[in-house]
């Protein structure tokens, strides 16, 4: 494998680690606010990061490549309000879709036809965490830090309904 690809992918690892253990802590936080729905879609989030990580350690052990797990520093315990706790979210997506853009097109160089495939699933995969992450941080804009409002996203989020894109318009019939 390329080294700089080897290099980059080993030191994304650590932005999938980082974002699972705030994720972690952001559960944490939300449950001790009494935010249920949105302490299960972070502790969701949070065990997704530890899957793409492994996905790319299976990668590298599958091309018999050396993964490197890195130092992950110990995350936030607190957040001034659930708007900034959701604008956090969103600040760590837009820099793993940095990152992950910036790996496919160091696979794509290198002519990494195996990377390039396996880094196609994160381009789509970061795509929606963004939208999700974005449409969530909107509704905490619309409705505010409290109230019934609050309560309405945080149920939608507890029923596993988690905004994001927009629907696909259905089929046109006939
Ligand atoms: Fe694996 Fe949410 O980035």
């Amino acid at each position: 494998m390329n080294s700089d690809l080897l290099k980059g992918l080993n030191e994304h690892l650590k932005l999938e680690f980082r974002a699972a253990h705030e994720y972690l802590a952001m559960t944490i936080w939300l449950s001790a606010h009494d935010l249920p729905g949105f302490a299960t879609w972070m502790r969701q989030q949070s065990s997704d990061e530890l899957t793409h990580a492994q996905r790319i350690i299976d990668h590298l052990l599958g091309r018999d490549q050396a993964p490197v797990l890195p130092a992950i520093p110990a995350p936030p315990k607190t957040w001034k309000t659930l708007e900034a706790l959701c604008a956090h979210v969103l600040r760590n997506e837009q820099e793993v879709t940095a990152s992950i853009n910036d790996l496919y097109a160091t696979a794509e160089k290198a002519k990494d036809r195996p990377a390039t495939v396996m880094l196609q699933w994160f381009v789509t995969e970061q795509m929606e965490e963004e939208a999700t992450a974005r449409a969530v941080l909107g509704r905490i804009r619309l409705v505010g830090n409290t109230g019934v409002g609050l309560l309405m996203v945080d149920q939608e989020l507890a029923g596993g309904k988690v905004p994001g894109m927009p629907a696909e318009p259905a089929p046109a019939q006939g």
